[in-house]
């Protein structure tokens, strides 16, 4: 069972930027990833969509033999986690509950900004969470519903357009002062630098994937479920490489060019990427 899988998923492709911090500080865990290409966005979804889309594919991942799951969508992690961890006797983690402990570790005159999509600014779940982490702070919340189409258009870094996008919804934050901005969507890390450059060098910016695959690690430890392979414990040359699987419910084609900017290129060979749909 250590050497299982670990179940990550998301509505598409922005989930591979917590599969990358996950290789990053697990080196030795295998993964098998499922984007859901044909779905997404989930983000302007109702919470019961989301809920049974969220359990349709964790019955997946764990029939493909996963340990534990990494719900590595702030969608999904807003409105279905504590529903699903009731379903399933494994262990299941979100990126919302690490995204708002690291941003209130981070701030320093309290005052944080949140952007997301609809589903998840509406829930007001960093708000909960970071205000029971800490009372004084205050949290402003900003959907940025095209921030996910310019990402995957690949309109990232230096495009004008999606500059100009970022410089309309973040102005109301910026006049609020906040000294620290989570990134609440996975396919916010992608613009980091375009939203870096509109919000000012002195705003620090929250990758709530950071902080995820920390916790995944202590959540694996607590349930005697780290690999055997050397997670990230030691020295790296001990670490035999694990083979990671992806699937995907539609476009593998397009989700193996969005993913090759996104991982190592080494990651994703030939025919890795398979195809799973549900009725
Ligand atoms: N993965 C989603 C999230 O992190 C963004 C894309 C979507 O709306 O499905 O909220």
């Amino acid at each position: 069972m250590k050497d299982a899988p670990i179940g990550v998923f998301d509505s598409g492709v922005g989930g591979l930027t917590v599969v990358k911090e996950i290789m990053e500080q697990l080196p030795g865990e295998a993964m098998i990833y499922f984007g859901d290409t044909a779905r997404v966005p989930y983000g302007n979804k109702s919470e019961e969509t989301v809920v049974r889309y969220s359990a349709q594919i964790i019955r997946f991942l764990l029939a493909e033999g996963a340990k534990t799951i990494v719900i590595a969508c702030n969608t999904a992690s807003a409105v279905a986690l504590e529903r699903v961890k009731k379903e399933f006797d494994v262990p299941v983690i979100g990126v919302v509950k690490p995204g708002a402990k690291a941003a209130a570790e981070v701030t320093r005159n309290g005052k944080i900004g949140v952007i997301g999509t609809e589903t998840t600014i509406r829930s007001g779940i960093y708000h909960t969470f970071l205000q029971k982490t800490d009372p004084n702070v205050t949290v402003y919340g900003k959907a940025c519903p095209l921030f996910v189409p310019l990402v995957e258009e690949g309109w990232l870094g230096e495009d004008a357009i999606t500059e100009q996008v970022a410089r309309r919804y973040l102005a109301e934050l910026s006049e609020q002062e906040i000294d620290t901005l989570v990134l609440g969507c996975t396919h916010y890390p992608l613009l980091r630098s375009v939203i870096q450059k509109v919000m000012g060098e002195k705003v620090r910016l929250v990758n709530p994937a950071v902080e995820t695959a920390r916790e995944l690690k202590y959540l694996l430890e607590e349930h005697h479920l780290l690999s055997e392979r050397g997670s990230g414990a030691g020295n790296a040359k001990e670490i035999s490489r694990p083979e990671h699987t992806f699937f995907v419910s539609d476009g593998a084609e397009k989700f193996r060019q969005l993913a090759a900017s996104i991982l190592p290129a080494a990651t994703l060979r030939g025919e890795d990427i398979r195809v799973k749909t549900f009725e």
